[in-house]
């Protein structure tokens, strides 16, 4: 066991919440590294469903310490929404969650300018952000002049640097066309509040993290989006502003490489990807109605329906090597059930030449063709199914040349939405 972590493979939405949650029990710690409010994570136990943005899905599990760590950027409002949330109903959150007092803190004229700005077309499409005021709250980060982290919320200068950072934003917004009205005084009244509210569970992470692992502790890291909206190595500009990729633990965390142990990469049966840009495999079809309607899959967090297509091989393979991926886990293999026939993308063919590597332009990646391979369905309910060996034969195979074309083992495979329906096939997990 002991350091994990557990990477979305395709563009996000790939059901690692549930993955982690299973998992947890078998760690003392769990890291929310990078993101913020775009994510959203769910997990079902028993007939409650619990819908988290910001804190690890480790917070189910009494006993485990989850940590926000300095990649993550926070809402306040929505973070307390979700301490609120687990508190009532009986979740201990006091004794359990750190959040790193070097975290940004997103504010009202990130989500202002998020607005603003996804309103602009980059190559005739929208980036289509999840409107959470990520992008711009990154950008302040980078840019540094004019950005808050949580810890500077307690300092003196809190209601000065509002003050300057509100006149320079409402310049900014003004000229963007946007005429949200910035109040300074009512924003740095709001955010102290937010602030004490938030104070017991503020903390120095890195030096707790790395005490930890010297002491030996099993410590799982919980990616939030999926490699390819990483945005170094992802499918840019449509992608989102922090490091999803398995690349981004390190950065965000404060941990460096030489810990982790194992990365466990998290991809569904097929492809599904919310906003805009390029995706090879997309059905814009009764097929991909029929997959959109079966896996339920509308965003957790905007509640957008997202585009759905076959399983894509060139790109997971693309993830698999840059997360250092030891294992898969594929999720979601029940909504296929039903299909007669099933493709997988095994390469793209791009100006008339087959392509095996996932191309490093976005004009490129629209307009390759997707070579398709296609499996006969199995069209049997495996929802109940426990033991790989239980599969149908079918499933078995798709499962097999997954595998065979990514390069890596499956170790989990999930048939449900609960923890009951999820099949360990590599039992050192
Ligand atoms: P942003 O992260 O809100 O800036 O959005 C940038 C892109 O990433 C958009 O295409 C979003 O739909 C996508 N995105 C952001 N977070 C998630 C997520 O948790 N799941 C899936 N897509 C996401």
């Amino acid at each position: 066991m002991a350091v994990t972590s557990v990477i979305g493979l395709q563009w996000g939405d790939e059901a690692k919440g549930k993955i982690v949650d299973l998992l947890t029990s078998r760690f003392d710690i769990v890291v929310r590294y990078q993101g913020g409010a775009n994510a959203g994570h769910t997990v079902v136990v028993g007939d409650q469903v619990y819908k988290l943005h910001h804190i690890p899905s480790g917070i189910l599990n009494r006993g485990v310490v989850n940590i926000v760590a300095p990649g993550v950027v926070l809402n306040p409002p929505t973070i307390l929404k979700e301490i609120d949330s687990l508190l009532e109903r009986g979740i201990p959150v006091a004794e359990n969650l750190k959040i790193s007092d070097r975290v940004h803190v997103v504010f009202p004229w990130h989500i202002a300018e998020d607005r603003a700005i996804n309103a602009a077309l980059v190559g005739g499409e929208s980036i289509g952000t999840t409107l959470r005021g990520i992008g711009p709250c990154y950008r302040d980060k980078y840019g540094r002049s004019n950005a808050i982290r949580l810890g500077d919320m307690y300092r003196p200068d809190f209601r000065e640097k509002v003050a300057s950072i509100v006149a320079l934003k409402s310049r900014l917004l003004s000229q963007l066309g946007d005429n949200e009205d910035l109040d300074a005084e009512a924003i740095y009244e709001e955010f102290s509040g937010y602030a004490e509210r938030l104070r017991p569970y503020v903390a120095e992470t890195t030096h707790y993290l790395h005490d930890a692992l010297e002491a030996g502790k099993n410590v799982l890291f919980e990616g939030a989006q999926g490699s390819l909206l990483d945005i170094d190595h992802g499918t840019f500009p449509f992608v989102t502003s922090s490091n999803s990729s398995g690349v981004g633990v390190c950065g965000g965390s404060g941990v460096p490489p030489r810990w982790i142990q194992r990365v466990l990469g998290v991809a569904k049966a097929y492809t599904t990807r919310v906003g805009g840009g390029p995706f090879p495999t997309e059905l814009h079809d009764e097929t991909g109605q029929r997959i959109r309607d079966l896996g339920r899959e509308y965003g957790t967090t905007t509640g957008r329906p997202r585009r759905c297509g076959w399983f894509d091989a060139v790109a997971v393979r693309y993830t698999v090597r840059l997360g250092g991926v030891d294992g898969l886990a594929i999720m979601m293999m029940d909504v296929l059930s039903h299909l007669p026939e099933i493709n997988i993308c095994v390469a793209y063919e791009l100006n008339g030449q087959r392509i095996d590597r996932f191309p490093g332009h976005v004009d490129d990646l629209r307009l390759v063709k997707p070579i398709l391979e296609t499996l006969p369905g199995w069209q049997t309910d495996v929802s109940q199914v426990r033991r790989i060996e239980d599969f149908p034969a079918g499933a078995r195979r798709y499962l097999d040349r997954v595998a065979e074309l990514v390069g890596r083992p499956v170790d989990v495979v999930s048939v449900g939405p609960d923890r009951e329906q999820t099949i360990f096939a590599d039992s050192t997990l």
